[in-house]
């Protein structure tokens, strides 16, 4: 039985990850999830299997390397599946230094109690042990309105932002355990994904949600900026098969071939929305286009992100699945159904960040 030690499980990919775990090995693995429940961290996401045997839950910050030594003293981990991070360029424009903290001091401290873990007394590491490091497309920077541009694993590191380029910074620090002491390590760099359990900060989850409040929509700029978005359950079986038929040492773009403008994405959400809420719902005369409001942009706002998922198609067989039509309509309906999730989680601390964030806009 194969054990994996899932960081940031209690997130927006991390929780849908478990989830896809479960469904597809049962009890023939065990997963520690060890989060430190930070905003984004929720365990709500997790109510329906955290009393499964072959799963546990440890509350500890990964930049505590006492707590993530006990982790691995404790157990025989195989698989380490590394998401926790800061992941919201907002934030991180805001206050860099916890990105820094958790998405390079974090990672770093992961690294370095795996290999105490898994390395033998000549220097060579246990048969069978993998880290996958959870990265993302922004560490490229941006690309032009080129419809023929696209980012490759060969695109130099370019990031702007302090999110990117904390996880570009993880990113190296991965390459070096790999470059110096051949740890066994694998990096994803992944495309903006959607889907359930997404907190209401990022775009999608955030425009249904005032839609229905009948509150503005906000684009940035001209709304023009564009993003490739993948269904999260694909980046999951990305993930997992990179996990496990990935080459050490490399990384492996993941990416849905599904690029969308801003304001695409927000006519697409009005239109589902309108389709999905019953005449007799109040809300539905309110969503309407008249809601989009148009404020001032992001302070270096990424103007393109493309991904040429080629790689990992050709050495590992993935490919995205879902289509952008039928993803955005799963993902609408659940947010309709699970609009007390939504109220738990814009309550308190999310509600006072919001407030500040778009307080001058
Ligand atoms: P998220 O913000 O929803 O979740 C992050 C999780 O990490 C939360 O559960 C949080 O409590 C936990 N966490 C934060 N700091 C921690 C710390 N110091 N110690 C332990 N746990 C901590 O993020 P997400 O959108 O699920 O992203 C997960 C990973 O995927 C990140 O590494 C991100 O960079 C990467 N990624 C995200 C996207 C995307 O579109 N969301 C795309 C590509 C890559
Ligand atoms: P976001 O979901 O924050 O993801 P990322 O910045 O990591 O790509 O934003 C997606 C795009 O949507 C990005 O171009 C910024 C834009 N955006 C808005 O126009 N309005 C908003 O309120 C938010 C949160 C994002």
């Amino acid at each position: 039985m194969k054990t994996y030690l899932v960081t940031g499980g209690a997130g927006f990919i991390g929780s849908n990850y478990i989830h896809y775990m479960f469904d597809k090995y049962g009890d023939s693995i065990r997963i520690i999830n060890v989060d430190k429940l930070t905003y984004a961290g929720n365990l709500e996401n997790l109510k329906d299997i955290e009393d499964r045997p072959n799963y546990t839950f440890v509350k500890a910050d990964i930049c505590d390397a006492e707590a993530i030594g006990k982790v691995f003293a404790e157990n025989d981990i195989d698989r380490v599946v590394h998401f926790a991070a800061e992941s919201h360029v907002d934030r991180s424009i805001k206050n860099p230094e916890v990105f820094v903290q958790t998405n390079v001091v974090g990672t770093a401290v992961m690294l370095n109690s795996a290999k105490a873990a898994w390395e033998n007394e000549d220097g060579s590491f246990k048969e069978n042990k993998r880290f996958l490091h959870v990265s993302t497309d922004e560490v490229y920077g941006t690309l032009p309105d080129d419809p023929n541009a696209y980012f490759y694993e060969t695109t130099p590191i370019d990031p702007h932002s302090p999110y990117s380029s904390s996880k570009a910074s993880s990113d190296l620090i991965v390459k070096a355990y790999v470059d110096t002491y051949k740890f066994p390590a694998v990096i994803t760099n992944c495309s903006n994904n959607y889907g359930p359990y997404q907190f209401p900060e990022k775009l999608i989850p955030l425009i249904i949600n005032n839609a229905l409040a009948g509150k503005n929509l906000p684009v940035y700029g001209d709304g023009k900026n564009v993003r490739d978005w993948l269904y999260v359950m694909d980046h999951a079986k990305g993930i997992d098969m990179a996990t496990e038929k990935g080459r050490i040492g490399e990384r492996y773009n993941i990416g849905g071939h599904n690029e969308k403008q801003n304001i695409e994405i927000i006519n697409i959400i009005i239109e589902t929305l309108q389709e999905l809420l019953p005449d007799s719902d109040p809300r539905k005369a309110n969503v309407t286009k008249d809601l989009i409001t148009y404020v001032t942009d992001r302070k270096g706002h990424d103007r393109r992100y493309a991904i040429a998922p080629d790689k990992i198609k050709e050495e590992i067989g993935w490919y995205p699945e879902t289509m952008f039509k039928d993803g955005i309509r799963l993902t609408i309906k659940w947010y309709l159904e699970n609009e007390d999730w939504m109220k738990n989680v814009t309550s308190g601390d999310y509600q006072k960040y919001y407030e500040g964030m778009y307080a001058n806009r």
